[in-house]
């Protein structure tokens, strides 16, 4: 089974073809990184008139890259949302083409669980699954008894912890995207500065606007009284209590489901080393369950990932149609 995908949600244009779900025969990704850098985050405007000039030629490299053509392909499979609502009809809109132009049936998928599935091609997922996603515009705790169902056990209340890593590295003057920034400088620093201990209600439930404010009061103060300050050091205590707050959830959950049998992670924050190293801690805590982090390749916003969950969302029935609309704000 030959699946096209195609991820257009935020920043990347993204094709890639699947075959059988766990072989990537192509995956082509233009970053439009440098141009929003310019800007210091993603300008949706921007991005989305960057995917139109984009996509016919990543369709057609994805496809020479896999060495076929269309008519060797079974469906096309194209992320509905959520996302920046621009971007996504752009995707979309080429998904339909496609589909149409070529009679193949039509896939819409969920960017969540693209990043989710991503793991499926490095191994395979035991089921139930504990999925940690974390990236610019989510952070959620996804439960899945089997491979078709989702329940979101917590969410971020306010910023997506990517955001946050962004907005802090923008406070630090570091540039965007600020995440790497901040894994790399937080590496010469130690954690000393005492910053606001995120608040939140649900027991799965995460926040981190207040820490992001917590650091930005903190340069203020310091500048106000005339003082200076180490950056490493906020980096790394800013990114220690942002982990913290993640994987204080992650083990709650471990520890009120003990039927989880693998847990897995998604999004370009799973780059983070120091998450990384986190997760090898729960590792040695929790034997019962597999831990996987995929490389670098599947974390941050790809088409592969679309071509995965494309195949098991197409061998699970799902269709679109003419009719099939971008959703924003799309629920798993
Ligand atoms: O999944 P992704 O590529 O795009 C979406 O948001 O969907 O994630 C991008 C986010 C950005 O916020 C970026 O700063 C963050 O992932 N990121 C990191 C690291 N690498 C990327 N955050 C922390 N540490 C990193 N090493």
């Amino acid at each position: 089974m030959i699946i096209i995908g195609i991820e257009s949600s935020c920043d990347e244009t993204a094709v890639a073809v699947v075959k059988d779900k766990k072989e990537v025969l192509s995956s082509v990704v233009a970053s439009q990184i440098d141009v929003h850098t310019e800007f210091g985050g993603v300008v949706p405007e921007v991005a989305s008139r960057i995917h139109v000039e984009n996509i016919s030629y990543c369709i057609e490299k994805a496809l020479k890259d896999a060495n076929i053509t269309m008519e060797d392909v079974d469906a096309v499979a194209v992320t509905q949302g959520p996302g920046l609502i621009g971007c996504l009809h752009v995707g979309v809109q080429a998904a339909k083409t496609l589909a149409f132009a070529y009679h193949k049936p039509l896939v819409p998928v969920h960017h969540l669980a693209g990043h989710i599935y991503a793991n499926e091609l490095v191994v395979d997922m035991k089921y139930p699954v504990l999925a940690l996603v974390v990236s610019g515009g989510n952070t959620e705790l996804v439960y899945m008894k089997d491979e078709t169902s989702f329940e979101i056990l917590g969410e971020t209340q306010d910023d997506a912890i990517g955001e946050a890593f962004d907005k802090v590295a923008r406070v630090l003057g570091l540039g965007y995207p600020g995440g790497p920034k901040i894994d790399k400088l937080a590496k010469e620093g130690k954690p000393v500065y005492e910053l606001a201990k995120p608040k939140t209600q649900g027991r799965y439930d995460f926040s981190f606007s207040g820490l992001k404010s917590s650091v930005l009061q903190f340069t203020k103060r310091m500048e106000r009284q005339g003082k200076t300050f180490d950056m490493a050091d906020l980096a790394c205590s800013f990114q220690e209590c942002a982990l913290d707050e993640i994987f204080s959830r992650v083990r709650a959950v471990l520890d009120d489901h003990k039927d989880i049998r693998h847990f897995v992670v998604g999004g370009g924050v799973s780059a983070n080393s120091r998450l990384r190293e986190k997760v090898e801690e729960l590792r040695n805590e929790y034997p019962e369950v597999e831990f996987t982090v995929p490389p670098m390749y599947c974390c941050t916003d790809n088409a592969s990932m679309i071509g995965v969950a494309g195949t098991i969302a197409y061998l699970s029935g799902r269709r679109g149609n003419a009719s099939l609309t971008a959703d924003s704000s799309l629920e798993i």
